[in-house]
């Protein structure tokens, strides 16, 4: 799975030539999907032009509220992200958690929320440079799974992003990406009891440069990029090289 998450960034205008660009430039391969990840205003658009374009691309929100109940001021639950055929859900981003202080417990109810409305989530999860240079990461990182327990999940993607390299121009290396994913996956495997395999893919300042290095582990299925899947010419070209 190769993902485009937006962020905060876009316009109606550079949503509609990425989706068309991209739409144009990928190979599709029925194995990997590329998920593509706007601002959630920008969702009702963008399924319009990936349906017009008969486009390979699947639709993926980046925020979904852990109830339905309607009287939360801004919120955006999962029948909104139905209603936009909405396929896959990013849920635990660092800057989500940082931002609006999501805990284990607030996390596990979105989570409910995106199973029982049958939205493919990403559970996003990483430790901060601290954490690291504690060597603190594998307790760290386990102690960030434990909202998945118990959860009847069809098929689980995790997103491994290092804090430290989110946004910030230092990808981790591929042997630590290798490291990390083998011990996420063995993890889950024990902890869950899982019957099917734990896709695990790879976030935190991937490139161009770096992206063929990163996907070479076995370990690694797939990338969430941030930055470089703005343009959409870089972001195909990745795309084309998983
Ligand atoms: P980045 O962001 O590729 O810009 O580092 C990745 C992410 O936050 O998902």
């Amino acid at each position: 799975m190769i993902v485009s998450n937006w962020k905060m960034n876009g316009s109606k205008l550079s949503v509609e030539k990425w989706i068309k660009e991209v739409s144009k430039s990928i190979l599709p391969k029925e194995n990997v999907p590329c998920v593509f990840c706007p601002p959630v205003c920008y969702l009702d658009l963008s399924r319009k032009i990936i349906d017009e374009n008969s486009s390979p691309i699947s639709l993926g929100s980046q925020i979904i509220e852990s109830s339905t109940q309607t009287a939360l001021t801004g919120g955006i639950n999962s029948q909104m992200l139905q209603d936009y055929s909405t396929d896959y859900v990013l849920i635990g981003h660092s800057e989500q958690r940082e931002h609006y202080k999501e805990d284990n417990a607030s996390l596990r109810l979105k989570l409910n929320s995106a199973i029982d409305s049958q939205i493919s989530v990403i559970f996003c999860l990483g430790e901060s440079e601290e954490i690291k240079n504690n060597n603190k990461t594998k307790e760290f990182l386990a102690d960030q799974l434990e909202p998945l327990l118990e959860q009847d999940f069809g098929l689980l993607t995790l997103a491994y992003e290092p804090v430290w390299a989110i946004g910030t121009g230092l990808n981790a290396t591929s042997k630590y990406i290798d490291e990390i994913h083998g011990f996420l996956k063995d993890y889950c495997q024990t902890r869950f009891a899982l019957k099917q395999n734990v896709s695990v893919v790879y976030g935190g300042s991937v490139k161009l440069e770096n992206c063929e290095e990163i996907l070479s582990s076995n370990n690694v299925d797939g990338l969430l990029i941030g930055g470089a899947s703005l343009d959409p010419e870089t972001f195909s070209k990745i795309y084309n090289f998983s």
